[in-house]
């Protein structure tokens, strides 16, 4: 999820590059950098780091004036946060600059093929990939636009690619599939850039790329087709944001926008996730196969939300793999003098990557000779960088300090993890992980589908301000989904909130439930029968006790009807799934109750986003 923009006009561009960054900034702050063309020359300036790194660079080392231009602020995917890997990316005749946002996906394929023919990379990135292939294309074709759309047909995965060509000044070339894209119209001067934030301190009147377009901008006009080149029409609207709402995509909290972008967000995460042999891979893999199959336990290990994701990743490591799984909160676990060796195989779930108590847990692992594999969402931070394999999470940077897409995307990771050491295994067959990776793919748009019931969800908060306490239950994969929904309600809302696994509330919890307390319910899929069951007995006996029960339950399943007050419908899932999509309404429901209890959402008292002091 990285911050775009191209620039054509009178203004000197590397200012007008840099105020829109600025603005992007949220998008990813692990490196920036800018490109301009300055008398049929391209001249780049570019910084690992945040967008401060950058402007000292630039005041040490200006540019010359130009008056056109491309931008970037990086989200790091492939390939660390570091100086080379940060874009603009050039071709290697150093005709071409080009900036990219997403993921591709055939990237090994194509860089191989280019190296055959003896183009010379200098980053690990996917990006330069579509650099070096849009300059091979420029020179066999001659045009930029023609070259772009030529590039882009190539590429597969999601991307938004903003590129400029030193022999054709005063152009600007940009293309999008399944990433944003939008143009900025000027009076003489003309924007792109992955939103409208970056441009809307020079004009509010924009127009939406559809997906599979490619735009030329010069000073005074914008011309768009598909990637064949065939004339396209675009949405134009005219932005009515300031540019404090302009950059949380219109809406009132950074966090309410991440529980909207969880779709995408799953999407990037399942990206590229096939080798050419249609196997399941890893993003970075330090351990063999042989002594992946030699593990005789797993032990997660993580905190806060990643610590209910790495609950939910037990029952399905363990269903998949038979291998006996333990999670643990990675604050505890090195105190206790745990059985840990060589044949034990740690998975660590971290958003940030620099959780201390997660750090510390793994390092205590691997003296003791177990492996670690990593779940992260943030490229070259600590943690991936002391383990022997890692997983990204592809969410983007998480800024509402309450994690949401945070937590759904490392339950997606979580279940392509327990396939993969299920491939290595050996312990599903082809088929069975086939089955299970097109329910995966389904998931954006199931995910979807409970925000467009995001209204319902809202009266309901709204009506429930004057409550103080909350109970949350589950039982199997729906008990880790009730502590989430649960920790969402205590962080944000500053309210009492418990979650309990709903077969042990009879052994006590039971006690602290009357008239006046809600108790959200998380039911499994009606397919389970005997775990569904159960769980409609355990909704009888708090509506016995007089409870108000929020039933998050299967769309048309008829059993729960009677015994819930308030019914929130979810799509049809396997069990396993389910908390990706049942979690959903419990963070539009916390974000929506401490909204109406006039909190700051996005930064909650006393909480900090990265937790780095044990
Ligand atoms: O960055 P991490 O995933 O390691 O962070 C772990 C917890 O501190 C984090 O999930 C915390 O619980 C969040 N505030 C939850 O919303």
């Amino acid at each position: 999820m990285c911050g775009i923009i191209g620039y054509s006009g009178p203004q000197e561009a590397v200012s007008v590059l840099l105020d829109g960054l600025a603005h992007m900034e949220y998008r990813g702050y692990d490196s920036a950098g800018v490109a301009v063309e300055v008398d049929g020359v391209l001249r780049v300036a570019k910084k690992a780091g945040k967008l401060a790194n950058l402007r000292a660079e630039l005041e040490a080392r200006p540019l010359p004036p130009s008056h056109v231009g491309i931008g970037h602020t990086r989200w790091a995917t492939h390939g660390g946060p570091t100086d080379l890997n940060a874009h603009p990316h050039m071709s290697s005749d150093g005709r071409i600059a080009l900036v990219h946002n997403g993921i591709v996906e055939n990237h090994a394929a194509i860089r191989a093929a280019l190296e055959e023919r003896g183009v010379e990379f200098t980053s690990q990135t996917d990006s330069e990939v579509a650099a070096q292939l849009l300059g091979v294309e420029l020179a066999a074709r001659g045009d930029l636009a023609e070259a772009l759309r030529a590039c882009c047909r190539a590429l597969q995965g999601a991307f938004t690619l903003v590129a400029i060509d030193a022999q054709d000044p005063g152009r600007v070339v940009a293309a999008r599939r399944s990433s944003p894209l939008v143009v900025g119209v000027g009076d003489g001067e003309n924007f792109v850039a992955s939103d409208v934030a970056a441009f809307i301190n020079h004009t509010r009147d924009a127009i939406e790329l559809g997906q599979d377009q490619v735009v030329v901008i010069t000073p005074d006009s914008v011309e768009i087709t598909d990637f064949d080149g065939a004339p396209a029409q675009a949405r134009p609207y005219r932005v009515e944001w300031d540019a404090s709402t302009a950059e949380k995509g219109g809406y009132d909290w950074f966090m309410r926008k991440e529980i909207f972008e969880q779709p995408r967000a799953i999407a990037d995460t399942l990206l590229g996730r096939h080798d050419e042999r249609g196997q399941l891979t890893l993003d970075e893999v330090r351990i063999g196969p042989e002594e992946l199959r030699r593990v005789d336990k797993i032990v997660v290990l993580a905190c806060g939300t990643a610590f209910y994701a790495g609950m939910v990743a037990k029952y399905a490591i363990e269903h998949w793999t038979r291998v006996p799984c333990e999670v643990e909160l990675a604050s505890e676990f090195r105190y206790r003098d745990p059985i840990v060796d060589g044949r034990t195989l740690c998975i660590t779930i971290s958003q940030s990557g620099e959780t201390m108590d997660t750090l510390m847990a793994i390092r205590y692992a691997r003296e003791q000779g177990a492996k670690v594999i990593a779940i992260c969402n943030t490229n070259g931070s600590t943690i991936p960088r002391e383990s022997d394999a890692v997983i990204y999470t592809h969410a983007g940077p998480e800024i509402g300090v309450a994690s949401t897409k945070g937590f759904t995307t490392q339950l997606v990771a979580c279940y392509l993890l327990g396939l993969f050491l299920a491939q290595v295994r050996g312990t599903l067959y082809g088929d069975e992980i086939q089955r299970v990776t097109d329910e995966l793919a389904m998931l954006p748009e199931l995910v979807q589908q409970v925000l467009d019931g995001a209204d319902d969800i809202y009266a309901l908060a709204r009506g429930m301000v004057h409550i103080e306490d909350f109970v949350f239950l589950g039982r199997h994969v729906g008990y880790p989904a009730a502590l989430e929904g649960a920790l969402k309600l205590k962080e944000l809302a500053y309210l009492h909130a418990e979650g309990f696994a709903a077969g042990e509330l009879k052994h006590g919890p039971i006690a602290i439930i009357d008239a006046r307390t809600p108790v959200f319910v998380v039911v499994p899929p009606a397919g389970r029968e005997q775990l569904h069951n159960k769980v409609v007995s355990n909704l009888q006996e708090v509506r016995a006790r007089g409870a108000k029960t929020i039933v998050l339950a299967e769309r048309g399943d008829t059993g729960v009807r009677p015994h819930a007050d308030a019914l929130i419908g979810l799509p049809r899932v396997s069990t396993l799934l389910q908390p990706v999509v049942a979690i959903v309404p419990l963070q539009l429901f916390a974000c929506e109750l401490a909204t109406a209890l006039g909190n700051d959402v996005d930064q909650p008292r006393n909480l900090a986003k990265s937790v780095t002091v044990e």
